[in-house]
This record gives C-alpha cells, structure tokens and sequence, in this order.
C-alpha cells in the first residue's frame, strides 16, 4: 500500500520553481544526494551530478534526460581539490555559474577509539569534512565572480551536534562541518550567498551497509523525505520550511507508532 505520509511532501514547491537554475550536487549517485538530484529535476533546475560512480550518475541522467530534464554527470572524487575544480569548471561551461551546492557527499565510520586506524581517520575527514570545504569554496567563488548571490546547503548530521560512543572520528567530522558551516554563513552574508545545514539522523540509503546492526524501520526517515526539507530551505519560503518540518515530526511518529512493534 502507498504510503499516505509521502505525498504531501512531493507536493510542495510548485513544479516550476526552480527553473534555469543551476544545481550541483555532490554524492549525487545514491541516497540523499541522488533524491535531491531528482527532486530540482522534477521542478525544471539544471542539475549537474557529481560522485566517484560515474556509471550510476549517468543512468540517472538517461532517466531525468528521457523526462525533459536538464543534467550532466561529472565523475568526482570530493576528497582530491582537482577533482572539485574540474566539477565546477564543467558544470560553469555546461550550465553557467551555480546557484545552489549541495554538499551531500559523505561516508560513516563505526569504529571504537582503539580501533580507529591513521586511515579510517584521514579517510572519514577527508569525504566528510574536507570535501565540504573544497565544494564550498569552489561555490562559493564561482557565487561571488557571478556576483548574483546563491546558496550552499550541506547535509551534516545530528552526530555534529550530539556524540554518540564508537563514532568518534564521524562525529569529530560532523562536528567540524558544523563549525565550518557557521563560520562560512557569517562571511557570505554580505555576499549574498545563504548557508545552510541540515542535521538529519537515520535516513533509509546504502550509507548503513556495512554496518554489523542496521537500523531498525521505525527509526527511518526516506531519502525524498530529505531532499523535500533541502527543497524548502532553497525556495526560502519561511512557512513552507515549518510545514515540512512540522510535517518530518509527524512521519517519525507515525512510523513509530506503525512499525515499533515489529522492529
Ligand atoms: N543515512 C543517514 O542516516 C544519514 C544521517 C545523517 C547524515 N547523513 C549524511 O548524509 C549524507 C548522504 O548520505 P546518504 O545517507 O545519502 O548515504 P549514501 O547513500 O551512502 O550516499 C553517499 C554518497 O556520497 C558519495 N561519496 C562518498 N565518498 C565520496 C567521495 N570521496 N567522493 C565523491 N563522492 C563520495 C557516494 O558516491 P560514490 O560512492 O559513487 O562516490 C554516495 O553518492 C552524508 O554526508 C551522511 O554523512 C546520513
């Protein structure tokens, strides 16, 4: 059976809000990052999709193309600073300047401290937080040459407001993100540039797979459920944006209520 809870957040923002404009996106090839992809498509942005798989990204423009949608897939590793510049310099020859970045690239790591090698430390840094960065500044200095505002919107997470044992090196990441993201929305202020985050917890994508224990249904929220409350923050509608939150509280509870006792 459809779920009931689904439609009203497909529904919000009118089809044609976010025509012409200019949207990258980065883990664009599965999970938050890709339902966001989908969801300016579907409301007439040009979407450029960057992430390490390029043959994911380019079926999902073979599909968003065959629906009138404007894309274009950029293999990128958000981790190496040529990669990024090369992301945005494509997407600026394909599309022009950005208007909106989204940051969604991002990998989790459950490691207890003794356990945490040079690498896995170096490496969660780097696609959580460092990433963040290059995308950011990229943006950020494309945003500004245009000199017609924008605005960079990064999905970190609540483990960048809250701690939680055994993710230590995530929740370090996800906490300098938040910091990073505070700092930035101060500077770009006067530049026209808004910044965001959001600060999601358990969310239904791959990003759980080589977890020992996933997580249960009712603690889920949808991919699409994310990309909606993205949606909302770029559209700047202050009443819409508290209706899809209102509206995110009522799903958790409903999918407490509904699955709780089934696990
Ligand atoms: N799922 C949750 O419960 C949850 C909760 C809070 C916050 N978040 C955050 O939400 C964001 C998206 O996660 P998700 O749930 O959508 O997970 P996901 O389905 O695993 O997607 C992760 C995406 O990041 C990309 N990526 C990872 N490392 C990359 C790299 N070095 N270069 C380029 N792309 C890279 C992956 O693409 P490739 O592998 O193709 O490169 C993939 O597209 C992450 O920042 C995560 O920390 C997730």
């Amino acid at each position: 059976m459809r779920n009931p809870l689904v439609i009203p957040l497909r529904g919000s923002g009118s089809m044609s809000s976010f025509r012409g404009k200019n949207v990258i996106i980065t883990g664009a090839s599965s999970g938050i990052g890709e339902a966001c992809v989908r969801w300016f498509a579907q409301r007439g942005a040009n979407v450029v999709l960057a992430a390490r798989s390029i043959d994911k990204l380019e079926q999902i423009c073979v599909e968003l193309e065959a629906s009138g949608a404007q894309s274009l897939a950029v293999q990128t590793d958000v981790t190496v600073a040529d990669d990024v510049q090369q992301l945005f310099t494509a997407s600026e020859e394909k599309f022009g300047p950005a208007d909106i970045m989204i940051n969604s690239a991002g990998s989790g790591l459950r490691a207890s401290l003794l356990d945490i090698s040079d690498e896995d430390w170096h490496s969660v840094m780097a696609a959580n937080l460092t990433s963040v960065f290059y995308c950011s500044r990229a943006a950020a200095k494309q945003m500004i040459r245009a000199n017609r505002g924008g605005h960079i919107i990064t999905i970190g997470s609540v483990a960048g407001l809250l701690a939680a044992p055994n993710y230590a090196a995530y929740c370090a990441a996800k906490h300098g993100v938040t910091g990073f993201q505070r700092a930035i929305k101060w500077e770009l202020r006067g530049q026209g540039i808004k910044v965001s985050t959001l600060y999601p917890a358990r969310i239904n994508s791959a990003f759980f797979k080589d977890y020992p224990q996933q997580p249960k249904r009712w603690q889920l929220l949808e991919p699409s459920d994310i990309a909606a409350y993205v949606g909302v923050i770029a559209s700047g509608s202050v009443l819409r944006r508290a209706g899809v939150r209102l509206w995110l509280v009522v799903k958790r509870l409903y999918r407490i209520v509904r699955y709780l006792p089934f696990g």
